[in-house]
């Protein structure tokens, strides 16, 4: 939201208008797609085309020439209000100053705007034919990575206050013979499970109403897959991604027209918003792609735009390699204990030692879930030299150091809780509910925004070497009410909580830009592009399995980019499912993104040990390709194949990683065959098996074209559940 108002005063400074192309049209290029508006005579905006690319002399506009049954309201808006012929779900819904329900938006004028060599917007306005009421629709193109995004700004020009039902950032109609939406559920140690279905007549929503954490229930985003079901290499697809970290609402209409409207923003669910006379609401991005070439394209897409346009923070930062304190000590631990962990992380080659949880309070010493949070002060017993002490040694030993913290919350027994009961989120006269023995402090108060910023700026100031925040929020909203808001606008919460947490994270961004901070959310609850925005990274779950972290990560990346995604090797039988996997599965799926270990490295075996170092020597080798080059799913978890396989390769296609993983027992005779992809079919590859003392891959150590490695593919010894294979290809050529 704030990234408008800096895009309105940076563009009003610098940029060039372009010509429209056509009377009446609006179109936006990327470097394959289009996206074109268009406005009738009746003053009508609707969107014309969303698809590939078409020719600059193509007459887009053409179809509105078609006689449309208007008492239909066949036409496709751009942006639907409430009221006039409007009967599908509105884009914006609202009770104007004097009670009247409708609105009819009707277009003004539009700018076109360069931002850049790889960026152009249009500012489409917007207004209602009987009140002042002003819509500014935002849409900007980025052209190398294929991606448009799109929001709204809502500005009251009535005399008097108006009521906000829906607010939505993004609509689209599309046409197309089928419909296929993958979208994306899970739960706490179960995040970005993937599910496809056939969409039929009528609304089906993805949305939460959790309020501070997205992907736990839901994820804000989606695939919808055009005519036939989702395919990694072909079909026409649709990809879509809200930038919000509160409750968000994605609809899928099916009308009876065979047309599918689809519209996103933050869930209207308990949200009217009272806006003042001369206000704007600013409604989330909603980022969104298209390919002819499936899944993999649209995945592409996301990851570049995340990473070239600020949709993760400093992300073209190479990611550390992490230890993280929590399953290898929990909340038992001492200076001696942790020295050791520390001795053991450098012995590895890890590059930042994460002390997690456990580390403060006094009063109410946090050394279980029970108490302590709110207090963030060193506790004396189990840290004597205070932060301080254990960074200086972390650093003494060549690593970095990071710390846990989870400032939105609140045990009941800490001081917190005692000082200032009134900036706990609770609906006064009634039982304030308790998840993980916690409250939610209140954030649209402005003093607990100060409280949370100035708990940053403390816990940072405990040592001169703290190079990493792991931020958690392990519960979501329940029984909501806020004593800073007034009565009548207790329906503000959903939405002023997220804004209030924005505004502590740009605080925290303008003043510690190079900080790391990790999102984390009792693992991926908080995985949306509202939040990445200012991480550098997520933790991806509390599940550490190997096994299923095949399924948790190939649905996070379909969305969200490797270099951001926390995988950590943790400890035999998993916490969390008792299986035990051998430790080369463990180390190999972690590779597959950001590496990090979750244990005490002295519970290794010394072949173990030698397996971790030789992985981490690798892993700093090939993580550029991992980080920063394109992802190509070979085999998916959930084909039932029994692999799961992907490789990175390089944007100039020179280098690659390839793994596959076996999930499940295919027969004694069986040994898979994988076509590589992503790989340049004019280029030979020398191919190397990492983090295997003894290969016994034929193609290792050979010389071999691409095109032969994407036609024929590579045949592997992978027959035994829970072996695996990384493969590293690089070319001379
Ligand atoms: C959450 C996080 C874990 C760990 C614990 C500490 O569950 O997801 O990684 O930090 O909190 O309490």
């Amino acid at each position: 939201m704030m990234d408008f108002k800096k895009l309105i005063v940076f563009i009003s400074i610098f940029t060039i208008t372009l010509p429209t192309a056509e009377a009446n049209s609006i179109r936006l290029n990327t470097r394959d797609l289009s996206l074109c508006l268009h406005i009738d005579e009746d003053g009508l905006l609707f969107l014309s085309y969303f698809g590939k690319k078409l020719k600059d002399t193509a007459d887009y506009y053409n179809q509105v020439k078609t006689p449309i049954y208007l008492d239909y309201a066949l036409k496709n808006e751009a942006y639907p209000a409430a009221g006039g012929r409007t009967f599908r779900e509105p884009a914006l819904q609202i009770t104007h100053s004097d009670g009247d329900i409708n609105t009819e938006l009707v277009y003004k004028r539009s700018e076109y705007k360069y931002i850049n060599e790889n960026t152009e917007a249009v500012i489409v306005y917007l207004e209602d034919r009987k009140f002042p009421l002003e819509v500014k629709l935002y849409y900007k193109a980025f052209k190398q990575e294929n991606v448009f995004t799109m929001s709204s700004e809502i500005i009251n020009k009535e005399p008097k206050e108006i009521v906000l039902h829906n607010y939505y950032s993004f609509y689209l109609p599309v046409n197309a013979n089928k419909y296929y939406l993958t979208q994306f559920y899970g739960s706490a140690a179960k995040e970005m499970s993937v599910e496809e279905h056939a969409l039929t007549h009528g609304m089906k929503s993805i949305q939460s109403r959790k309020g501070v954490r997205t992907t736990h229930t839901e994820n804000p985003s989606f695939l919808l897959s055009l005519n036939s079901p989702l395919e990694e290499n072909s079909g026409e697809i649709i990809g879509g991604a809200l930038a919000w970290s509160g409750n968000f609402k994605l609809n899928f209409e099916l009308d009876e027209f065979n047309t599918l409207y689809l519209s996103a923003g933050i869930n209207s669910y308990a949200s009217e918003y009272h806006l003042l006379p001369d206000k704007s609401f600013y409604t989330p991005e909603m980022i969104f792609t298209y390919s002819v070439n499936g899944a993999g394209d649209i995945s592409r897409n996301f990851h570049d735009w995340a990473r070239k346009e600020g949709g993760l923070y400093n992300s073209h930062e190479i990611r550390p390699i992490v230890l993280n304190s929590w399953e290898g000590v929990y909340f038992s631990f001492d200076e001696e204990k942790l020295k050791k962990i520390i001795d053991g992380a450098a012995e590895i080659g890890v590059e930042m030692f994460v002390l997690d949880d456990g580390w403060f309070g006094n009063n109410f010493p946090r050394n279980n879930a029970k108490m302590g949070l709110g207090d963030w002060q060193v506790n004396k017993e189990k840290l004597p030299n205070g932060i301080n002490g254990i960074a200086d040694y972390t650093v003494s030993k060549g690593l970095k150091f990071g710390l846990w913290i989870e400032p939105e919350m609140v045990n009941p027994q800490s001081d917190l809780a005692k000082k200032h009961p009134d900036w706990i989120v609770k609906a006064e006269g009634r039982t304030v509910p308790l998840i993980r023995n916690q409250w939610l402090l209140d954030l649209c108060n402005p003093k607990v925004q100060d409280f949370i910023f100035q708990t940053f700026e403390q816990v940072l100031k405990l040592s001169d070497n703290i190079s990493y925040i792991k931020w958690d929020a392990n519960r979501h909203a329940q029984s909501i009410g806020s004593s800073w808001l007034p009565s009548n606008k207790q329906s503000h919460f959903w939405v002023e909580y997220i804004q209030g947490l924005y505004k502590v994270y740009e605080r925290i961004r303008q003043k510690y830009p190079n900080i790391m901070i990790q999102a984390c959310s009792s693992g991926g609850g908080r995985v949306d592009y509202g939040s990445l925005k200012y991480h550098n990274e997520f933790w991806a779950s509390d599940n550490t399995d190997a096994y299923q972290r095949a399924f948790i990560q190939y649905g996070t990346n379909l969305i969200y980019p490797a270099i951001a995604t926390g995988a950590d090797v943790s400890n035999n039988p998993n916490r969390h499912t008792k299986r035990i996997i051998p430790f080369k599965f463990r180390v190999d799926m972690a590779m597959t993104g950001r590496m990090g270990f979750e244990m005490q490295p002295e519970d290794l075996d010394s072949s173990q040990r030698a397996l971790a170092k030789e992985a981490v020597i690798n892993y700093k080798k090939v993580r550029d390709i991992i980080q920063e080059g394109d992802l190509y799913r070979i085999s998916s978890p959930y084909d039932k194949s029994g692999y799961y396989s992907i490789m990175y390769v390089t944007k100039d296609k020179k280098r690659a990683i390839f793994y596959a993983f076996c999930l499940d027992y295919n027969g004694i005779a069986i040994t898979p065959t994988f076509k590589l992809n992503g790989l340049s079919d004019t280029k030979r590859y020398l191919i190397k098996e990492l983090n295997s003392a003894k290969s016994i891959l034929g193609a290792n150590e050979k010389n071999i074209a691409g095109d032969s490695l994407i036609k024929e593919g590579i045949n592997i010894n992978l027959r035994n559940s829970y072996e695996s294979i990384v493969l590293y290809l690089e070319s001379k050529d």
